[in-house]
């Protein structure tokens, strides 16, 4: 246990874990903070006046098979932010640590590494290489300090993914003191390429992934951890501190999205391919620059730099004036001002009705 409490906060090593006896049936209560009434009603299920097993085994399983991985390597949680969280909580010690984040990537993982305290350093994907990342930069960037460096394939907002030789470097990379998190949450929602785990090139890494994206559950918040086990029961130990766990039927919710989905998620799988080789030739055709081809996620990140160098401001009077909602490129790092972000989690009819307004506004901005 000693180098987990070197590199996990010894703090949080220390904390208590909470365990409820009624998860151990065997036992007569006398100490019952719930109610003893079950909820009336006919689709009541026995147990939700109890609180929840918070790692219920069943659903631990399968979430390991899927990675190849012991039961005792996960852990599950409300979402996959609920991760990046409790993660820059267990490494990054206030004014003391850095996290390395290469936007234009998730947002979160800056918000969370600043709210712990922690240095943010950027290792910036460029526009100008195709928004690749490039691993001798984040050699260049790492310090002492750095515990952790957040990667994220398919990415957010480029849907790019990370080439197999990157990981391989990026995996070489990882060290005593280095942790890779590797955010796979739009694993599966990839079209004419293939994801890649970092588990395949290391074990010396956390996994973020949820339940949000690969199957629509986004209001469920369901999303789970995969460490080395040694972390594991550190991080538990926060995690049930403050917020005990998912909610009971969201873990059953879980399990049925598991077991019974997979045709449901292929279907949708096509459909975002659809749209997605609907839209990337109509934002070319309309002005924007796509330069490297999305091949997962369900976003296009468009250059918008003829029209305006500013994204928010572009974006807003896009809302404004053509009734249509876009991301404005700031918001993923100041790398990506003057991109836009377009998501395509809509139906075909609805991108063609926003592609033409955008059309039109965009055409009487040049005119
Ligand atoms: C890359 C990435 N990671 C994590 C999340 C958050 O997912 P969850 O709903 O599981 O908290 C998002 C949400 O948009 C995301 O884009």
């Amino acid at each position: 246990m000693s180098w987990v409490t070197e590199l996990a906060r010894a703090d949080i090593v220390a904390l208590r874990v909470y365990e409820h006896a009624a998860w151990r049936p065997e036992l007569q209560r006398l100490h019952a903070n719930e109610l003893p009434w079950d909820p009336s009603g006919r689709d009541a299920r026995e147990g939700l006046n109890r609180y929840p097993q918070p790692q219920p085994r069943a659903l631990l399983e399968r979430l390991a098979e899927l990675y190849g991985v012991s039961p005792a390597s996960v852990l599950l949680g409300r979402g996959s932010d609920e991760a990046i969280d409790l993660l820059c909580r267990a490494f990054c010690r206030a004014g003391m640590d850095a996290a390395l984040v290469c936007p234009p990537t998730f947002g979160m993982y800056s918000v969370s590494a600043r709210i712990q305290g922690a240095a943010v350093i950027e290792v910036p994907l460029l526009a100008e290489h195709g928004f690749a990342l490039d691993e001798q930069q984040v050699l260049e960037r790492c310090t002492a300090r750095t515990k952790l460096l957040f990667l994220c394939s398919p990415n957010n907002p480029t849907g790019n993914l990370l080439e197999p030789e990157t990981m391989e470097e990026i995996a070489a990379l990882a060290r005593k003191g280095l942790y890779v998190v590797s955010d796979e949450i739009y694993h599966g929602l990839v079209y004419e390429s293939k994801e890649h785990s970092i588990l395949e090139f290391t074990d010396h890494a956390f996994v973020i992934n949820g339940f949000s994206k690969l199957y629509a559950m986004t209001g469920w918040r369901l999303g789970y951890l995969i460490a080395p086990p040694e972390f594991v029961r550190p991080i538990q130990k926060m995690q049930q501190n403050l917020f005990i766990s998912a909610n009971d039927f969201v873990q059953w919710a879980g399990i049925a999205a598991l077991e019974e989905a997979s045709e449901e998620v292929e279907a949708m799988v096509r459909t975002y391919d659809q749209r997605r080789r609907f839209l990337l030739p109509r934002l070319r055709e309309i002005g924007l620059g796509v330069a490297v081809e999305p091949h997962g996620a369900f976003y296009i990140l468009a250059n918008a730099r003829r029209f305006s160098d500013d994204s928010y401001s572009l974006a807003m009077d896009i809302l404004e004036k053509a009734r249509v909602a876009v991301t404005p490129g700031i918001d993923f790092g100041s790398n990506a001002e003057g991109f836009i972000r377009f998501s395509y989690a809509n139906d075909l009819k609805q991108l063609e009705k926003g592609v033409q307004r955008l059309a039109d506004y965009l055409s009487r901005l040049q005119g």
